[in-house]
């Protein structure tokens, strides 16, 4: 078990509802430390949660700029709060290799489906548009394919006869927020190896016995 607290930042774009998830289960109980919080845009939910907690915010946006240039800004930004593991919840821009290349293996996405099915944008109303019986929430290594890297979590939530897009929100939001502070404490006490020799294959590994 790692001494230190991991420290980790999260880029959010939105509501961040995930980001509290994390801020009420895992920020500062001893076993991982939100040390920045990036958004994507300036005035979201997301900053108002962050600084709620006391935690730095920063905004790093796209506008009208070039995917690379923004992302080594983006880049430069995240290695100064020096972070264990970065945590996109809810962030909704796509990350080129100048980022993700700078944090190999240290970036972690979540998606509201079982990926492989319903990558990209609005995974929900995918799911109940292809009238599948389950769809769910993956959290996965983040790669340059989009919604791509290989799971680390995924749990399934039924879709029921009769779900809106509203109804079905909700409920996978729910199972959202206990994965991602889960994925989250797996990743400070170590416990999550990616395979060298087969990089897809991710193992969970079990808890110490002292
Ligand atoms: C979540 O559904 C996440 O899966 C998707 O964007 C949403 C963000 O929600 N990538 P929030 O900002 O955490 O409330």
């Amino acid at each position: 078990m790692p001494e230190a607290p991991l420290r980790v930042v999260v880029l959010v774009s939105g509501s961040g509802s995930n980001l509290q998830s994390l801020i009420d289960d895992v920020h500062g109980r001893g076993d991982a430390e939100i040390v920045l919080v990036v958004s994507s845009k300036d005035g979201v939910p997301a900053i108002g949660r962050a600084e709620g907690a006391g935690i730095p915010t920063t905004v790093v946006p796209l506008a009208g700029r070039e995917r690379e240039e923004r992302d080594a800004e983006l880049a430069a930004t995240v290695a100064a709060a020096d972070p264990g593991l970065v945590v996109l919840a809810g962030w909704m821009s796509i990350l080129t290799g100048t980022f993700l290349d700078a944090f190999p293996d240290r970036v972690i996405n979540l998606h509201p489906s079982l990926l492989p099915s319903f990558p990209g944008l609005h995974a929900i109303r995918q799911a109940l548009d292809w009238g599948v019986r389950f769809t769910g929430v993956t959290v996965h290594y983040a790669e340059e394919v989009v919604d791509g890297g290989p799971a680390i979590l995924q749990e399934p939530v039924p879709v029921l006869y009769g779900d809106d897009e509203e109804a079905l929100t909700m409920r996978v939001r729910e199972v959202e927020h206990r994965l991602v502070p889960e994925a989250v404490r797996l990743f400070a006490a170590g416990r999550v190896r990616r395979d060298p020799d087969d990089r897809r294959k991710v193992q969970i590994l079990p808890v110490e016995v002292e």
